[in-house]
């Protein structure tokens, strides 16, 4: 059914005004309690056996809605409702800022693959802040991504990241630091260590100021060299963040300018997640996103040690229940496995 809306109406509509008439459609199902409630009954993970827990939140399930789609915390609980385990907001700058001109967002069809060069189009935190604080009338965890105000210099970064996590770390489930989105100018560079730990030291000290102590993921790009992944990992262990995401969209490709993701960014994703994982062991969470499409997917990442996996691109051509589907699908592999747990297979896969 959804393939077929796909094929002969969203796929020849540009994908941007797709993007928004959702989020608003969403929106408004999130201002709807009894609907959300009902859909959340009908479609959100409720098998205890695919309960996790990573960094003190408990999530229903692994499955979760990758940063990018929900920019300003518009419609977060719709989502939820919707079947992921949780749902990123954002990314959110300290400062209200437009993004890139349009067209921004291409669909790669055939390569089920999308390039973006949104540039974090978003109405800042203050914004997002008031969003965040409505109450929530389904169990939802919502975590929190922020990046830096374009206008900001590098110089300056730190305190713009801090005034973001000053407003939105005491009101996350988690609060992650963006360094590897490849289109604001120089924010990838700030994942050199040397930039790294006085930003992230500084946010941490924000986190770790919250009633309830919030934890601190940063997500990092495909494109950084083996090495560096090392030195990333090897810094949040020494600062005792919570987690790191892998990863962001890469800039490795011929398409138009952006950052590619989806089914060709799989492969690589897959491949920081071990290299993660052999150097950090289980004393991170992990949370892999990357070219997700399926329940053979999701359950790779875990056996390879994610606790988390999210997702956004196949959402995008798996459709509405994608999440609800992969969820279901878990179950019964967790069944048809005897498992006791679905984190009974994190890691399992992993080189010691
Ligand atoms: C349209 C679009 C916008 C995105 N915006 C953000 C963003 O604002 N912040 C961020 O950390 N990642 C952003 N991402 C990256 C995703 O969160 C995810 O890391 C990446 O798309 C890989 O996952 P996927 O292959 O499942 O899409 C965006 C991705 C897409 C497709």
């Amino acid at each position: 059914m959804y393939r077929l809306l796909f094929r002969q109406v969203l796929r020849r509509l540009d994908a941007e005004t797709v993007h928004h008439r959702t989020v608003r459609g969403l929106a408004l199902l999130a201002r709807t309690p009894l609907l959300k409630r009902v859909l959340h009954r009908a479609l959100a993970p409720h098998d205890p056996a695919l309960r996790i827990t990573a960094f003190g939140v408990h999530f229903p399930g692994p499955l979760g809605l990758a940063a990018g789609f929900d920019k300003d915390a518009a419609c977060a609980e719709a989502v939820a409702a919707l079947g992921f385990s949780h749902v990123e907001v954002g990314t959110i700058t300290a400062h209200a800022q437009p993004g890139n001109p349009r067209p921004r967002l291409f669909r790669l069809v055939r390569e089920r693959a999308v390039v973006n060069r949104m540039g974090f189009n978003n109405a800042g935190a203050p914004a997002a802040a008031r969003r965040l604080r409505r109450t929530r009338g389904i169990p939802a965890v919502v975590g929190v991504n922020i990046g830096k105000t374009k206008v900001v210099p590098e110089s300056e970064a730190t305190a713009d990241y801090v005034t973001s996590a000053k407003e939105l770390a005491p009101l996350a489930d988690y609060l992650v630091v963006n360094v590897s989105s490849p289109n604001t100018p120089g924010l990838r560079d700030l994942q050199a260590v040397s930039l790294l730990r006085p930003l992230l030291t500084a946010v941490k000290e924000v986190c770790d100021g919250t009633p309830r102590r919030t934890p601190l993921l940063v997500k990092i790009a495909p494109d950084l060299a083996d090495e560096d992944i090392d030195a990333v990992a090897d810094l949040a262990l020494e600062l005792g963040l919570d987690g790191i995401i892998a990863t962001n969209t890469t800039i490795a490709h011929d398409g138009p300018t952006g950052g590619l993701s989806g089914r060709p960014l799989k492969a690589r994703s897959l491949e920081v997640l071990r290299r993660l994982r052999a150097r950090v062991g289980d004393r991170l969470t992990l949370v892999s996103v990357g070219g997700v499409e399926d329940v053979d997917d999701v359950w790779e990442r875990l056996l390879a040690g994610a606790t988390l996996v999210q997702g956004y691109t196949g959402w995008i051509y798996g459709g509405p229940l994608w999440a609800s589907r992969i969820h279901r699908q878990l179950s019964r592999r967790v069944r048809l496995h005897r498992l006791s747990s679905i984190t009974d297979i994190i890691g399992r896969t992993a080189s010691p």
